[in-house]
């Protein structure tokens, strides 16, 4: 039987790669994309009508707020939408018996591991964006046991703007680039991930909790731009610093450990320059 899928926050550039990739699985999965504009997850009355009109047997969650710097000053919106929503969602989600697939983050660690972090190590979000998200990941947890938790790193895709659409935007511009060497972590194609969370549906992988998603390899911000411009033969365009100031504090090292998503595939994940070359060969 065909699964049904709700997927919020349908035009990020999450929602719009699953879209995208939507095609593919027609035989498999009926999806239902809504936007903002048409289902606000922070109206939880909207919210409850649509879940009592509609019949699902999933919802991906990709409505969040992601702008990491205002989330410190905007820190009530972030925390209503990625976990006051959350919550709704989730209530809605055991209501109707829905199995809630929702994308978290790399920064609900602080950064100071020196190996790739497991999913049950502990978290210490050190800005207001990761704090937000560890609310709406401890809602879940608490409302909701038919949930899948996947938190991801640094993702880009062709859609929207992301850093490597913006690194290759300006490299194809020809201007001089500083990209800082401060913080480690691992680039994840939103192909790579999309691909995930449709195997967890199709394979209707009932080992529900906490994944860590994200490429094989670790790099930093400048390793990213450096690649990129390898590719366009751009190198000597791109110089290394070591931090930039910003409003909101990084991790300085938050590299996922992808073992227990690799026991569920059984499959070895993509290396990032991999998937980055992907989406680089798709831009040009
Ligand atoms: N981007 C990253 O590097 C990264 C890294 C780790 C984890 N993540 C997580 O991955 C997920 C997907 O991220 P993304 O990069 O695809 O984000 P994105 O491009 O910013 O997309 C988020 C979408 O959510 C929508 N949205 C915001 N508030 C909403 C609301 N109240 N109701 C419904 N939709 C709402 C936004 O709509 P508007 O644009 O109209 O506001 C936007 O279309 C998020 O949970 C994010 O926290 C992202």
């Amino acid at each position: 039987m065909k699964s049904k899928v709700l997927v919020t926050g349908a035009n990020g550039q999450l929602g719009k790669t699953i879209r995208d990739l939507s095609t593919n699985f027609t035989k498999l999965i009926d999806f239902v994309f809504v936007e903002k504009s048409e289902l606000d997850i922070t109206n939880s009355k909207s919210l409850t009508l649509f879940f009592e009109t509609n019949d699902f047997d999933y919802c991906i969650n990709c409505a969040a707020y992601t702008n990491v710097d205002l989330a410190e000053s905007e820190t009530e919106i972030a925390i209503d939408i990625n976990a006051n929503a959350v919550k709704s969602l989730a209530e809605n989600c055991k209501t109707y018996n829905i199995i809630l697939i929702h994308i978290s983050t790399d920064y609900v660690f602080d950064g100071q591991s020196t190996r790739p972090y497991n999913e049950d190590d502990p978290t210490h979000p050190i800005n207001n964006y990761g704090a937000s998200k560890l609310f709406g990941e401890e809602h879940i947890r608490k409302q909701l046991d038919n949930h899948f938790i996947i938190r991801t790193s640094w993702l880009y895709s062709k859609f929207n703007k992301n850093f490597v659409k913006t690194i290759f935007n300006k490299l194809k511009n020809d201007e001089k680039l500083t990209v800082i060497t401060s913080q480690k972590g691992t680039p994840t194609s939103c192909v790579d991930l999309s691909n995930f969370i449709t195997f967890l549906i199709i394979n209707r992988v009932s080992n529900f909790g906490t994944y860590h998603f994200s490429a094989e390899g670790e790099t930093t911000w400048y390793g990213l731009a450096l690649h990129i411009a390898q590719l366009l033969d751009k190198t000597s365009n791109v110089s290394p610093i070591k931090d930039y100031p910003s409003k909101a504090k990084r991790p300085l090292y938050s590299v996922l450990s992808t073992k227990k998503v690799e026991q569920v595939t059984k499959k070895p994940l993509n290396h990032w320059k991999v998937s980055v070359d992907e989406v680089i060969k798709s831009l040009s």
